[in-house]
């Protein structure tokens, strides 16, 4: 029992060993970025609203489709200075179009398995396509 538990012990060991040999990624520099580039916060903010998130199916960035625009949207939340995260959260109020509140309300669950950090990912990226 002993010797399995040991061979265990050392069959791991050379798997990290191994593992650690990879080589370090090499940084990449950027000169003379523009400023209309994308962010990497940008791009996955971007990544989250389109495709794990599904938002974009109810919301484009300048028309309303199924929702109100992120434009309309983000209008609104800086006139009022609504607090996004707090309402994907559930702890706020519906501010833009309360009317049609039951519609947004089936991405709650969904939007439960998000982290904080997806969340502030999602209302950055909603902000800066707004502007
Ligand atoms: C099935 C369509 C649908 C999807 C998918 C959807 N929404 Fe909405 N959303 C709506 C509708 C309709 C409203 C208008 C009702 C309202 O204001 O609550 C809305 C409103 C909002 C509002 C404004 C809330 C307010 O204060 O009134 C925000 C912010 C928002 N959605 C964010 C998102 C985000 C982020 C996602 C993706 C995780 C998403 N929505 C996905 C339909 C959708």
């Amino acid at each position: 029992m002993k010797n399995i538990f040991l061979l265990l012990l050392s069959a791991a060991f050379m798997g990290v060993s191994c593992q650690s040999k990879k080589k370090p990624e090499k940084e990449k520099i950027v000169i003379g970025a523009k400023k209309e580039e994308k962010s990497p916060e940008f791009i996955k903010g971007e990544k989250l609203f389109k495709g794990k998130g599904n938002c974009y199916s109810c919301h484009r960035l300048d028309k309303k489709s199924v929702g109100p625009s992120t434009k309309t949207i983000m209008k609104i939340y800086k006139e009022q200075q609504g607090d996004i995260i707090g309402f994907l959260r559930q702890k706020k109020d519906p501010i833009v179009d309360p009317e049609n509140y039951a519609v947004m309300k089936t991405n709650f669950a969904r939007l439960a398995k998000f982290s904080d950090e997806e969340l502030k990912l999602i209302a950055a990226y909603m902000n800066e396509v707004s502007e």
